[in-house]
C-alpha cells in the first residue's frame, strides 16, 4: 500500500524511478510524484492518478540529477489531489520524503510544529515528517535529525528522504513497512518490494522493523534508531524481470490466470511424493516434532488468501483430523484468542506484508503459538516473523486482483494436508490417492484454460446485470464466496458469495429474472443437494451458469450456461473450479471496459491495519 523507490549512483535517476514506480503501482495507483536533487535545487513532479499522468505532465523534459524519490500512492489521510501527493517537502524546500504507512500521533505532532512556525502544504499525516526532520536539522546533521525525529513518532513507516544540503546521500528507514535495499555494481536502489529493484541487481538487503541505512554512491550503512550499527546479510533474489513482464498478455492478470498450471507444478515440485503417499516439506523439517503434538490450527488471512484457507480447513479437518479455525487476520488479535504451544497460527499471504496478517502472527508469537506461514513473497515480513514456513514458490503475482497466489496457496495445504494427514490416521492407499491426483491437476487446469473463448462468450452475456449471486457448497462454497470476491473486485458489479445451502434461508429473496446466479456445482458428495438449490432457482426465473464436472450432461437441464471442468478428487476441485470463475470475472471486467489490473480503490498489499 503506497510504493516507494530511491535511486543514488552513476545514471539519471528520473527514468530508473519511474520505471521502478511502474513495477510498484500494484501498491496503489491514487496519484504519483518523484523528487530529484540537481545542482543547486530539488526539482519534484506530482500528479494525480497513474504513473503514467506523472510521466504526461513530465512529458519527455529530462530531469537532471543522479539522486532521487518516488512514490506511487494509495490514499489514507487526505483524498487524491496533486497537493496530498508525495514526496512532500519542508518549508525551504531542502528535505523531500516519500512515505509507506501511518503515522498516529500526527495530529499532535502537527500542531506542536505549527507553533514553531512550520507551514503544512497537504492534508496528510506524511507530511509532519519532512517538518519534523526539518526542525532537528537546524541544529543536527541530516542522518540525527532524521533519528531524532523517528524517536518522535507513533505509527508504521517506510521511508525514503533526500536533503539538498547533503545532496550525495538518501536515508530510508523502516518500522512496519517493508524496504529492500538492492545493492548494484555503482548504485543503488531502495523499493518497497524487489520488483523495482530486480531490474538493476540480484543482490538485495532486507531492511528490518527500526532499521535505518544511509545510502550514499558508494556505500551504504545500517544502523538502529540509537545509532547502533546492524551487519545486514545480503540475499540473492531468485526471480528475474521477465517473470515480472507481461509476455504478451493484454493484463497481468490474464497472464497470471494462465500461469496457474506452472505456478501449481513449482508449488509441489520435489515436495509431493506420490510413491510414499505423502509430501516433503522442508520449510517445516525444524518444527516436525511440534507438528506432530498439534492439537489445533488458526489460519489467519485476508481476502483471497482468507478463502485458501476455508478450503484448508474443509482439508485438514478431513484427511489429517485436526480441528480448524479460520479468522479474517483483521479480527484476530481484537479478540482474546486462547492460545498454548499445542496451537499452530497459520498465515496465508501472497505478499507477506499484510499489516492486519501480520499483526495476528505477532499475536501468536507473544502468546506462544506455533507460527507458520505460506506465503509467496520471499524474505517478506510474516516470512521472517513465523517460526516455520512454506513459500509458494509463484512467482511475482502483479495483478491487484489474486490468482495464482490463490491455486499455489489451495496446492501447499493440499502438501500440508498429506504431510500432517500421515503423521496421523490417514493411510498410504489415500495418501497416494490424493498426491497421483494431484499430479494431474496442472494438465486439468490447462484443458481448463483452453475454453477461454467459450467462456469470454458466456462473460459477455452476463455484462448488462447489476446483480450476481455466486453459490457453492462444502469444498466448494469457499470458491462461490472467492468467485464473487473477483467479480466485484474488477468489474464493480455487486456479488453476494453464500453457502448454496444457505440460499433459502435469504438471498433467494432476490432472486428474479434480472438477478443471474453462478452455481458451482461439481459431481460431488453434495451435488444433489445443490441441484435442488439450482431447480428452486430456476422456478423463480433465475438465470444460471453452472460449473459442471466434465460428461455431466443432467446439468444443462437446470442451467443457461455450463462450463465443464476434468474429473478428480471432491478434496481436488476448489484447484479446478475457481479458474472459470477468474476468467468470468476477467471477461466481465474487460468486457465493461475497465482495467482490471488495477481496480478502483485496491492495493495489492494492504500494509495498513
Ligand atoms: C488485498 C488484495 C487481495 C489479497 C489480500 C490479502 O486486499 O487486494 O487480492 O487477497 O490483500 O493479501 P495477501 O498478500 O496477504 O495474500
Amino acid at each position: 500500500m503506497c510504493g516507494i523507490v530511491g535511486y543514488i549512483g552513476k545514471q539519471k535517476a528520473a527514468p530508473i524511478l519511474i520505471e521502478g514506480l511502474k513495477r510498484l503501482e500494484y501498491r496503489g495507483y491514487d496519484s504519483a510524484g518523484i523528487s530529484i536533487i540537481g545542482k543547486n535545487k530539488i526539482t519534484t513532479i506530482k500528479s494525480v492518478g497513474k504513473v503514467s499522468s506523472l510521466e504526461d505532465k513530465i512529458g519527455g523534459k529530462s530531469i537532471a540529477g543522479n539522486v532521487g524519490i518516488a512514490h506511487t500512492r494509495w490514499a489514507t489521510h487526505g483524498k487524491p489531489s496533486d497537493k496530498n501527493s508525495h514526496p512532500h517537502g519542508d518549508c525551504k524546500g531542502n528535505i523531500f520524503l516519500v512515505h509507506n504507512g501511518i503515522i498516529e500521533n500526527y495530529i499532535e505532532l502537527k500542531s506542536s510544529l505549527a507553533k514553531k512556525g512550520h507551514k503544512f502544504k497537504s492534508e496528510t499525516d506524511s507530511e509532519v515528517i519532512v517538518h519534523l526532520i526539518e526542525e532537528f536539522n537546524k541544529k543536527l546533521d541530516f542522518k540525527n535529525a532524521v533519528l531524532e525525529a523517528l524517536k518522535l513518532i507513533k505509527g508504521t513507516y517506510g521511508l525514503a528522504i533526500i536533503n539538498k544540503k547533503e545532496p550525495e546521500k538518501i536515508i530510508a528507514a523502516r518500522l512496519g513497512s517493508p524496504l529492500v535495499l538492492g545493492i548494484g555494481g555503482d548504485e543503488y536502489v531502495i523499493a518497497s518490494d524487489a520488483s523495482a529493484v530486480v531490474r538493476h541487481t540480484n543482490q538485495v538487503i532486507y531492511l528490518e522493523d527500526g532499521e535505518v541505512a544511509v545510502i550514499e554512491k558508494d556505500n551504504y550503512e545500517v544502523t538502529d534508531i540509537k545509532d547502533k550499527s546492524k551487519n545486514k546479510k545480503i540475499t540473492k533474489l531468485d526471480w528475474s524481470i521477465e517473470e515480472a513482464e507481461k509476455q504478451g498478455f493484454d493484463h497481468f492478470m490474464l497472464k497470471e490466470i494462465f500461469e496457474q498450471p506452472k505456478a501449481i507444478e513449482d508449488a509441489t515440485r520435489g515436495r509431493l511424493v506420490v510413491s510414499e503417499g505423502t509430501a516433503k516439506l522442508g520449510g517445516l523439517r525444524d518444527v516436525a516434532d511440534k507438528l506432530r503434538k498439534l492439537d489445533r490450527i488458526i489460519i489467519v488471512s485476508c481476502g483471497t488468501s482468507y478463502y485458501a484457507g476455508l478450503v484448508g480447513e474443509y482439508m485438514l479437518e478431513e484427511y489429517a483430523g485436526i480441528p480448524v479455525e479460520v479468522e479474517y487476520a483483521s479480527e484476530f488479535r481484537y479478540r482474546k484468542p486462547i492460545l498454548d504451544e499445542k496451537t499452530a497460527v497459520l498465515a496465508i499471504s501472497q505478499s507477506g506484508e499484510t499489516a492486519d496478517t501480520l499483526e495476528a502472527i505477532r499475536e501468536g508469537n507473544n502468546k506462544g503459538a506455533i507460527t507458520l506461514g505460506i506465503v509467496n513473497t520471499v524474505g517478506s515480513t510474516i516470512a521472517r516473523e513465523t517460526t516455520a514456513g512454506v513459500y509458494n514458490h509463484a512467482g511475482p503475482e502483479i495483478g491487484v486482483a489474486s490468482t495464482k497466489a490463490f491455486t499455489s496457496q489451495l496446492s501447499v495445504l493440499i502438501l500440508l494436508t498429506l504431510l500432517l494427514g500421515r503423521q496421523r490416521q490417514m493411510s498410504y492407499v489415500m495418501g497416494k490417492r490424493i498426491a497421483s491426483e494431484m499430479k494431474k491437476i496442472p494438465k486439468q487446469v490447462e484443458e481448463i484454460l483452453s475454453q477461454s473463448k467459450e467462456i469470454k462468450k458466456i462473460a459477455k452475456k452476463y455484462l448488462k446485470y447489476k446483480n450476481i449471486l455466486y453459490l457453492g457448497r462444502k469444498y466448494n462454497e469457499p470458491i462461490a464466496l472467492e468467485g464473487a470476491l473477483k467479480i466485484k473486485e474488477i468489474s464493480y458489479i455487486h456479488a453476494e458469495g453464500y453457502p448454496s445451502g444457505e440460499m433459502k434461508h435469504g438471498p433467494i429473496a432476490l432472486i428474479d429474472e434480472n438477478f443471474p446466479s453462478v452455481f458451482v456445482v461439481p459431481k460431488d458428495s453434495v451435488y444433489e443437494k445443490n441441484i435442488s438449490g439450482m431447480q428452486e432457482i430456476k422456478a423463480r426465473g433465475g438465470k444460471i451458469i453452472a460449473i459442471a464436472t466434465e460428461g455431466d450432461k443432467e446439468i444443462k437441464k437446470h442451467a443457461d450456461d455450463v462450463i465443464y471442468i476434468p474429473k478428480t478428487l471432491e478434496m481436488l476441485t476448489p484447484l479446478l473450479s475457481v479458474v472459470p470463475l477468474q476468467l468470468l470475472a476477467y471477461y466481465v471486467g474487460t468486457g465493461l471496459g475497465y482495467d482490471v489490473d488495477k481496480p478502483r480503490n485496491l492495493a495489492k498489499s494492504v500494509t495498513v491495519e
